[in-house]
């Protein structure tokens, strides 16, 4: 996590980086601070909390100079304080960093042992104290990098400021996403080429170990071994639009709002008149076995995929949180697919579970929504979800998208194992084509769920409920409402319920039951009854079939449209969302950027 950004400009710089900064907060905002060489001098402004503490400070504290260096930090190591602020400076050097030093511990020591002192409880201090030790050794601040970075364990992206050099900054990368912004007579580098959109739309992202002397005149980039490699310069479209709240209150409200917008772009893109729209490789004769990996809500979209690989294609399919997937040593198959899903791309887990998974399986999938990304990059087809940029935390539109994908993805595989004909494909793609129109009928049940949510609010514990395809959306409801609410709550399969959860069911616990009119609905009416003998209040989510037959004695109801089954997880997934937000909204919590978490998980 941590947002990089650093500027060699033709103008004092600070309000450039402060700027980009904002762009990259989704990153992390325990800290943020500044670094500039002015007139030779290296010099730095740091403030706890969001971005908006430090643009306060640098009201009273201005920082001049047109060469520099920001950060924005998720802690790691040690607590959000000044002292562990981002850049660290160690005498003439100053650094920021995204990632773990793995060994800070031993480098530490042996930076102790040779006299030098520390300021914060940082890995990256130690990084910047060595960078001022090799320098000590003699020659350029480019030979010390190369002497430097190969004594670095972890993942990390790092970029460098040294006092008395006006036009010189040096970046790296190893694990962590880089990205070179080339403009005319000015240079940028950032975690991702959305902070620097406003400043240049031609980048050039660093490869795995690379590292890159940058001046105003360019940038000298080179590789692992320290030999000069060339890497490619690209134009990068970045709709500003998809950046703004374009009036909505938060990002989060208009990023659920967008639902059936980007939902219908994901459908073009994969949809043809007649048929699925797939790329060339992905044919699924021959596989025998489906792998998917991803953490948080993207994990969740694994989950319900899950149900629609092994009904509609009859495909054995594994589901795993990335965190977990190495570590279990799942056995994997020469004929298998793994599929990774994540909307960054980043997330340091999933990554690693797809490096872990290369020359195992046959074939991987990237289902992303950042296609520069290091997922998307690394794996053998890329499918993007097409939502557009997703600012807020708490993710909406890329769940949705990735749900989207991943049943187009069901149906390929089905059709092309011999389970749906020419007709059935046929409905299931006029069914599809439908979730646009469903998705706003949906957002119209806002006013109602605004009235809920202010019952919501006050409770303390929340349980959601669900069976087949949506005891998973189950899972995300919970996670959505617990993230940005902070209210507890879980989720579970319906029929476990009587194994341990009733327990913690009384009058004050709120049981949200996802239960659209399908075959599961009466076994689930019973697991409704069970809590409602308990005095438990249940709101129902349903259609208007379901409502009628079960809703008499529930707490409270929702009616949605009545849908396909194999679409009711999408169609579902936007009352929760906006239960979450309302009941955010009625608690005063900060919706867009919750305590503690951080939009871009880029360390494991
Ligand atoms: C973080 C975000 C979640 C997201 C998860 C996975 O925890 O807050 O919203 O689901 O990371 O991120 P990814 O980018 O891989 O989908």
């Amino acid at each position: 996590m941590c947002g990089i950004v650093g500027v060699l400009g033709n103008h004092h710089v600070a309000p450039l980086l402060v700027e980009a900064l904002k762009r990259l907060e989704y990153r992390g905002y325990d800290s943020a601070g500044i670094a500039t060489v002015n007139e030779g001098r290296l010099d730095r402004r740091r403030a706890v909390g969001k971005l908006v503490n430090l643009s306060d400070l640098l009201v009273h504290e201005p920082l001049a100079g047109k060469a520099g260096i920001g950060h924005t930090r998720w802690a790691t190591h040690g607590a959000a304080t000044v002292a562990n602020a981002h850049p660290h400076r160690a005498g003439n050097v100053a650094v920021v960093h995204n990632g773990i030093i793995e060994n800070f511990r031993e480098l530490r020591a042996e930076l102790t042992a040779a006299g030098y002192s520390f300021e914060s409880e940082t890995d990256t201090e130690t990084v910047a104290l060595l960078m001022r030790h090799e320098l000590a050794q003699g020659g350029t601040p480019a030979e010390a990098t190369a002497r430097l970075l190969p004594r670095l364990h972890g993942a990390f992206a790092l970029c460098f400021l040294f006092e008395g050099e006006e036009d010189l900054m040096i970046c790296a990368r190893k694990g962590s996403p880089l990205a070179i912004g080339h403009g005319d007579g000015e240079m940028f580098v950032g975690s991702d080429a959305i902070a620097l959109a406003p400043m240049t739309d031609r980048i050039t992202y660093l490869e795995e170990g690379d590292w890159a002397v940058i001046t105003r005149a360019g940038a000298e980039i080179f590789d692992a071994r320290n030999a000069r490699a060339n890497r490619a310069m690209a134009r990068i479209q970045v709709d500003a639009t998809r950046i703004e709240k374009a009036g909505y209150k938060h990002f989060m409200a208009k990023e659920i709002a967008e639902q059936p917008v980007v939902l219908a772009d994901a459908l073009r893109h994969y949809l043809r008149e007649d048929g699925l729209n797939l790329p060339a490789g992905v044919d699924f004769t021959g596989v025998d076995r489906l792998t998917l990996v991803a953490c948080g809500t993207a994990h969740y979209a694994c989950h319900v995929a899950k149900y629609w690989f092994e009904s509609l294609a009859g495909l054995p399919c594994d589901i795993d949180i990335a965190s977990e997937f190495r570590y279990r040593e799942p056995p994997l198959s020469d004929r298998g697919w793994a599929v990774f899903v994540s909307q960054s791309g980043e997330t340091a887990d999933t990554l690693a579970a797809l490096r872990h998974v290369q020359d195992k399986v046959a074939r991987t999938l990237a289902v992303v929504n950042v296609t520069t990304s290091s997922i998307a990059r690394e794996c053998d087809v890329t499918l993007p979800i097409m939502a557009g940029v997703e600012v807020g935390v708490a993710s909406t539109k890329a769940f949705t998208c990735q749900l989207t994908v991943l049943l187009t993805l069901a149906l390929k595989a089905a059709q092309d194992r011999g389970r749906l004909d020419a007709a059935q494909l046929a409905t299931r793609l006029a069914d599809l084509r439908l979730l646009p129109g469903l998705m706003n009928a949906a957002l119209a049940l806002a006013p109602e769920i605004e009235g809920l949510a202010e019952e919501l609010a006050k409770a303390q514990d929340v349980l959601f409920l669900g069976r087949g395809a949506m005891y998973p959306l189950a899972l995300e409801g919970a996670l959505k409402l617990k993230e940005i609410s902070y209210i507890h709550a879980e989720g579970y399969a319906s029929g476990e319920l009587k194994h341990g959860p009733i327990a913690l069911i009384d009058a004050s616990v709120p049981v949200l039951v996802l239960a659209p009119r399908d075959a599961l609905f009466e076994k689930t009416v019973s697991n409704m009854q069970e809590v409602m003998a308990r005095h438990g209040r249940v709101l129902l989510l349903s259609d208007q079939p379901g409502i009628a037959e079960a809703g008499a004695d529930c707490w409270r109801c929702l009616t949605l449209p009545r849908v396909p089954d194999l679409l009711a997880p999408i169609l579902y997934a936007v009352p929760a969302q906006l239960l979450a937000y309302h009941t955010a909204i009625a608690k005063g919590t900060d919706v867009d950027q919750p305590r503690n978490l951080a939009k871009s998980v880029t360390v494991e």
